[in-house]
């Protein structure tokens, strides 16, 4: 969603402002801004693209200027248009603003406002902020910000600019993400790494209620309270190549092409002397035991990695386990109590949802076990334990690495509590930490099998609607499938359980419907494939996923992408590639713009 950017220093801001920009447009935007300080506060901003803002200001050139501030819009509150861009100006033009979130009083501070004469030029919830900052100025300009902040409900992340302060920037979080970039003779705020690793490898992550004052010299935090804070330096692992497409056409298909090694650095540290370590949720048999019960919660993909590694820690640790979505377990009535192990998924960790249900369950007791990529991100930090799940720096919006690798951290998890519970015995764990072992080779294979898809997706890239069938762990890959497919191609399609179809689904079944039929778990293959046989009995074309080799399908379905053999408990991780694969070939052959889908964002920080 959203992206910030801040800069303060010697070097002229607003080039690297328009850089740090064109870095978070990964994250979805519609509109983009900066206002850079040189003789009072100048605001560029466009709706549309931020190469679209490079060409007016001549890359930052025609905007002179060393301290500035820089944003990217997805529109909440107003159309993505010029004027509801950030950054927003106060009326007497002495402050800047940009935020993310929603500033949830807004209406009401509004209606304030404009009874106290200030006028408002845009219809976001934003601008109050600038106005608030107008009315509340005392000269001194933390008090100002603390004020202001002070009448602020709702989740912002805000960079302030201030005309009378020309080399001072402040940050302010609450609930939404916000790094500080530690420099020599300059500083840096963002609301992701990948807009500073260019620039620094030192960073502090702002909590929820503390705010920063950026100088050229220094920077110098504080909480809430205005009582300064001592917060170290994080030194980010990951270089600038990282984020970058490497000689790829697209971030999506470079990161497919990363699996291998994503779940390699997953996997490695926790494999130690033929055994699962887990030393991040080194939990004894007792406290397990504790553990009645297992929900896991997240939001799609991420959901779908859930739904998929049910099965494989239900089997393993015979503790009943169940996947809910966060958007509705935030407003169920749980039952949930210090007897529940609560999963929480997510690749950026800062999932509005996901951390609303997350504190819902705590409330009730349960402890969470976070999975998480983004290292400091808020689930991360606020959850009981977490597991990083070290895939790097996921750039396309629909996610590859990120769900592989969370399905991989899952397994082990599984495994290792299944070890301490005594669940999973002596004579199983060998064959299934052999394939642990080989899954970052068999993710290779995956991909390798499959030079035919483009040759497939011009099949099946015209078709209005697709269907994705599979039973058991195949229909949680099937679910997937289908995201990836809708997500980046725009093309109908949709997950059914297989066994389903005959009570509704199959009457949309007609000639030359396309049905992509997962067929990866032996003990249900024949059932699925009389699902085949019905729907080819209607017309359906069927494109199935299967095991190499296996003939029964390829005598039945009319075109088959394969997966290397694995135990079915972690045959999702492998499913999914020939899917991503198909996913990005169709998108492609449509012409679609697949790292950036339309009205999706990379991090969905608001409800
Ligand atoms: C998947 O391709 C999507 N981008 C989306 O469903 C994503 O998985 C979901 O928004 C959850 O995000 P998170 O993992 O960052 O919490």
């Amino acid at each position: 969603m959203c992206g910030i950017v801040g800069f303060t220093g010697a070097q002229a801001a607003a080039p690297l402002l328009l850089e740090g920009l064109k870095r978070l447009e990964y994250r979805g935007y519609d509109s983009a801004g900066i206002a850079v300080m040189g003789g009072g506060i100048r605001v560029e901003k466009v709706s549309g693209k931020v190469e679209k803002l490079c060409e007016k200001t001549g890359d930052g050139a025609l905007v002179p200027g060393s301290t500035g501030i820089g944003h990217t819009r997805w529109a909440t509150h107003g159309a993505p248009t010029d004027l509801n861009a950030h950054p927003h100006l106060s009326n007497d033009g002495r402050f800047a603003v940009v935020h993310n979130g929603i500033i949830e009083n807004y209406a009401a501070l509004r209606e304030e406002l404009t009874a106290k004469g200030y006028s408002f030029i845009s219809e976001t919830d934003t601008e109050v902020i600038v106005h608030l900052l107008e009315m509340y100025d005392s000269g001194d300009l933390k008090a100002t910000v603390m004020k202001t902040v002070a009448r602020l409900e709702g989740s912002y992340a805000l960079g302030v600019l201030c005309a009378d302060a020309p080399d001072t920037l402040f940050a302010v979080r609450e609930a939404s993400p916000l790094i500080l970039g530690v420099g020599v003779g300059e500083n840096y705020f963002a609301s992701d790494v990948t807009a500073l690793v260019s620039y620094t490898k030192n960073a502090i992550y702002l909590d929820d209620g503390e705010f920063a004052e950026l100088t050229p010299k220094g920077i110098t935090i504080y909480d809430c309270s205005g009582k300064r804070l001592d917060k170290p330096i994080t030194r980010i692992t990951w270089d600038v190549e990282a984020a970058e497409k490497g000689g790829y056409e697209h971030f999506m298909l470079k990161e497919i092409m990363e699996q291998p090694a994503a779940v390699r650095a997953a996997i490695a540290p926790r494999l130690k002397d033929g055994e699962v370590k887990l030393e991040e949720f080194d939990l004894s048999e007792e406290e397990l035991r504790q553990f009645r019960k297992i929900v896991i919660t997240a939001c799609g993909s991420a959901y779908y990695a859930g739904c998929a590694a049910k099965y494989a820690l239900e089997a393993l640790t015979r503790i009943p386990v169940e996947a809910v979505l966060a958007s509705e377990l935030r407003y169920g009535d749980p039952l949930i109590d210090e007897h529940t192990l609560l999963i929480v998924i997510s690749q950026s960790g800062e999932t509005a949802d996901t951390i609303a249900a997350m504190k819902e369950c705590r409330s009730r007791g349960a402890k969470a076990l976070a999975i998480v990529n983004v290292v400091g991100s808020t689930i991360a930090k606020t959850a009981d334990w977490t597991l990083y799940t070290w895939a790097g720096p996921e750039i396309a919006v629909a996610t590859t690495k990120g769900y592989t690798t969370q399905l991989a951290v899952l397994f082990l998890l599984a495994m290792s509590m299944g070890r301490k519970l005594g669940a999973l015995t002596e004579e199983r764990y060998p064959a299934l930490l052999y394939d642990i072992l080989r899954l970052p080779k068999l993710i290779q294979e995956a991909i390798d099998l499959n030079h035919g898809i483009p040759a497939l997706a011009k099949k099946y890239h015209d078709s209005p609607s697709l269907f994705f069938i599979g039973r058991n762990t195949d229909w949680a890959s099937a679910l997937e499938g289908a995201l990836k497919m809708k997500e980046i191609s725009y093309i109908h399609a949709e997950s059914y359980a297989a066994g389903e179809l005959k009570h509704g689904t199959i009457a949309l079944i007609e000639e030359g419907t396309p049905v992509i039929a997962v067929c990866c778990n032996e003990a249900l293959e024949d059932k699925t494939v009389s699902n085949i046989v019905e729907v080819k009995a209607r017309g359906a074309r069927v494109l199935a996923v299967a095991f190499r080799g296996d003939r029964k399908i390829v005598s039945q379905a009319n075109d088959v992408i394969f997966i290397p053999r694995i135990n079915t408990l972690f045959t999702p991780v492998l499913a999914v590639i020939p899917m991503q694969l198909l996913a990005y070939c169709v998108a492609r052959e449509n012409g679609c713009d697949i790292d950036k889908p339309k009205n999706l964002a990379k991090s969905v920080t608001v409800e």
